[in-house]
């Protein structure tokens, strides 16, 4: 019973609209009507600028890594806090105070990986940042991270001083987590191809 109670727990937590709610509470504006549409960090940063930005971006990670500390707070055993990472991490992308729509999932995703293991976060750090600073855009440096996800954990678990006490889940979650991020990153990956992408004034910006 504990167990299902933490679920939902984990799915309310993830369904939190930070963005839509912050913009439209103190800024009297709807993401969904701005810039990509997104309730997520970057169309917060986008609309309603750098502090928006930064309280959402610390609060969507800090609802993936709540999220897999459920277990820990309610001693709850024998069920992975990776589940409830994933949960989280639904209930970000389909939330139910959202009419199911949702963010693109990369910061409550980076708050489950830094729950559950700083190490391969800072390892995604790094290429979201080279990314980032090469071609001066966020979703191509999410979509990067999502694919460094995918490959560190087919790589890593063979290197065990690198990724110890290795936990297949961990590589089946991640794997769902980077699918996740790069399905709820199409429409971006259509304004890459057609050079439509908004840019940040960060890095080389290699894409012009
Ligand atoms: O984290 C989402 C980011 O990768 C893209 O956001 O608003 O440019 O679609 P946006």
């Amino acid at each position: 019973m504990t167990t299902i109670i933490l679920c939902l727990l984990a799915y309310l937590i993830g369904a939190i609209p930070t963005g839509l709610w912050i913009g439209k509470v103190f800024y009297k504006k709807d993401l969904h009507e701005h810039g990509s549409g997104n309730t997520g960090t970057t169309n917060t940063f986008r609309i309603l600028g750098k502090k928006a930005g930064i309280i959402v971006f610390i609060f969507d990670l800090l609802k993936g890594t709540l999220a897999t500390l459920l277990p820990l707070i309610f001693h709850v055993h024998g069920v992975s806090p990776l589940i409830f990472g994933l949960l989280a991490v639904v209930g970000h992308t389909v939330s139910i105070f959202d009419k199911f729509k949702g963010g693109k999932a990369v910061a409550t995703s980076a708050g489950v990986v830094l729950g559950f293991n700083p190490f391969f976060l800072l390892y995604l750090a790094v290429i979201f940042f080279l990314v980032l600073y090469l071609f001066s855009m966020i979703s191509l440096s999410s979509i990067a991270g999502a694919i460094a996800a995918l490959l560190g954990v087919l790589i890593f678990p063979h290197f065990h001083f690198i990724l110890p006490n290795y936990d297949p889940l961990f590589s089946l979650i991640i794997m769902v987590l980077a699918l996740i991020i790069i399905i709820r990153h199409k429409s971006n990956i259509q304004r890459i191809k057609n050079k439509e992408e908004s840019l940040v004034p960060f890095g080389l910006n290699l894409s012009k």
